[in-house]
């Protein structure tokens, strides 16, 4: 495909993942929907993956988190239809399944749709069930993505947040305007319709980061955001002009949030929030914080050692991602350098730590990939996402990206697993109309 961004001649031996550019991305989108259905489609919309930088198992905490879009995009090919059917088809999956827009029913039910189909017709449904949208149109959709799937970098709001863009051009809805800006309304309504598919007719009970940072992050930009109120800022997040690169460690051990365990640290969550009698966790964050409180004083207040050790790591999560936000909005030449590179190190690492010791969602795959990174040369490793398998960060100085790929590829190699994939991570433009 022409205008793909290349991997490095050094790294061509490696699992580099290449992302598309928009015009590579647009002509393969366009290719399956001429062979699947004949004719050229309305348009093209493309919505990125993402990586948290920190924050995690904060949102559905009222928390904070900081993710990046990623330059990985998924692409869908989309021409409306005169009826209320959606034809859809993905490079990745086998024939062109249908689904009538007026069967679509929650996950669990009778009308439940089944696999990577949920996530588009779900949009649809939570569009209209939010009264955002009256009888939209059906659609013919032809999807192509290299954002991987089961990575734990969003694939899944990925195609939902390009479905939700490309609807909202061609039924007229005005909701996704040309770019995102911090306090969007359009957009933050996209992100609501797009939790409520994922939550609902596709039956995993995640958070809102990974929606609002597909639809509502900026080029050269980390998204702060405020998960009580929906708030975001843009915040300053340009590694390469102090000599940084953010590397996406693939482990490919597949995780999933529709299996039980990331429903329990929600529910654990939600007890210690009834038994502290405080609205959410990120109340007890600001309120540490103010001083009013500690977690000293909190903490003997829960059921037990596993409430406390997850409502631990959620608190100090919070304060992890203000004190990096504090670095990244640092104007003077010292951003990123000296003790302020180390500082923003030492935060990855902890929330690492936290994660793997208190929130226990890391795994052997994880915790390999981050203990490699950090003994070769990065400067902080955490895992990032839901957990279980899935991805890790490693901040790395940019002439030392291969030494650390090659480590942890070696480390992979040596422990007997699968080769693990690289990306590299550059904070990137939100979803959108690309064709
Ligand atoms: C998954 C969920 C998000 C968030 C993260 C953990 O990615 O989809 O909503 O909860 O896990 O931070």
């Amino acid at each position: 495909m022409p205008n793909d961004v290349p991997v490095p001649a050094n790294l061509r031996d490696l699992n580099v993942r290449t992302a598309w550019n928009d015009a590579g991305g647009a002509a393969r989108a366009r290719e399956l929907f001429t062979t699947s259905f004949g004719g050229v489609p309305e348009g093209v919309w493309a919505a990125p993956g993402r990586v948290n930088i920190v924050g995690e198992h904060t949102d559905y905490n009222g928390g904070l988190a900081l993710p990046i879009a990623l330059p990985h995009r998924t692409f869908v090919a989309v021409s409306p239809r005169t009826d209320r059917v959606l034809r859809l088809v993905s490079s990745v999956a086998d024939g062109v399944v249908e689904v009538d827009l007026d069967a679509v029913g929650p996950a669990g039910t009778p009308a439940e749709v089944r696999g990577w189909p949920s996530y588009v017709a779900g949009v649809g449904w939570a569009l209209e069930q939010a009264g955002l949208a009256s009888a939209l149109p059906g659609l013919d959709v032809a999807v192509v993505s290299c954002v991987p799937t089961g990575s734990g970098l969003s694939s899944s709001a990925a195609l939902e947040c390009s479905v939700a863009v490309a609807w909202d051009e061609l039924a007229g809805l005005g909701l996704a305007g040309r770019a995102a800006a911090p306090s969007d309304p359009g957009r933050s309504r996209l992100v609501e319709a797009c939790v409520r598919a994922e939550n609902d007719i596709a039956g995993a009970p995640t958070g809102g980061m990974d929606q609002a940072a597909s639809l509502r992050a900026r080029a050269g930009h980390a998204l702060l955001l405020d998960c009580r109120d929906g708030g975001a800022e843009h915040v300053p997040f340009d590694l390469a002009a102090s000599g940084l690169e953010l590397l996406v460690i693939d482990t490919r051990a597949e995780h999933s949030h529709a299996g039980g365990e990331y429903g329990q640290r929600r529910a654990t969550c939600e007890a210690a929030v009834r038994l502290l009698a405080a609205p959410d966790l990120r109340a007890v964050a600001d309120a540490t914080r103010a001083g009013q409180t500690s977690l000293e004083d909190v903490l003997p207040r829960l059921a037990d050692d596993e409430q406390r050790r997850r409502v631990r790591h959620v608190v100090t999560e919070i304060d992890r991602v203000r004190a990096l936000v504090h670095l990244l909005r640092d104007e003077s030449d010292d951003r990123l350098r000296g003790r302020s590179l180390d500082e923003a190190g030492r935060l990855l690492n902890a929330s690492h730590d936290s994660l793997r010791e208190d929130y226990e969602v890391s795994s052997p795959e994880l915790d390999l990939a981050v203990e490699t990174a950090r003994r070769t040369g990065a400067h902080g490793a955490r895992m990032t996402g839901g957990g279980f398998g899935g991805s890790a960060i490693a901040l790395v100085d940019d002439d030392a990206v291969e030494t650390v790929i090659r480590a942890v590829d070696d480390a992979f190699d040596g422990a007997g697993l699968r080769a693990p994939g690289f990306l590299r991570a550059v904070a990137s433009p939100p979803a959108g109309r690309v064709g």
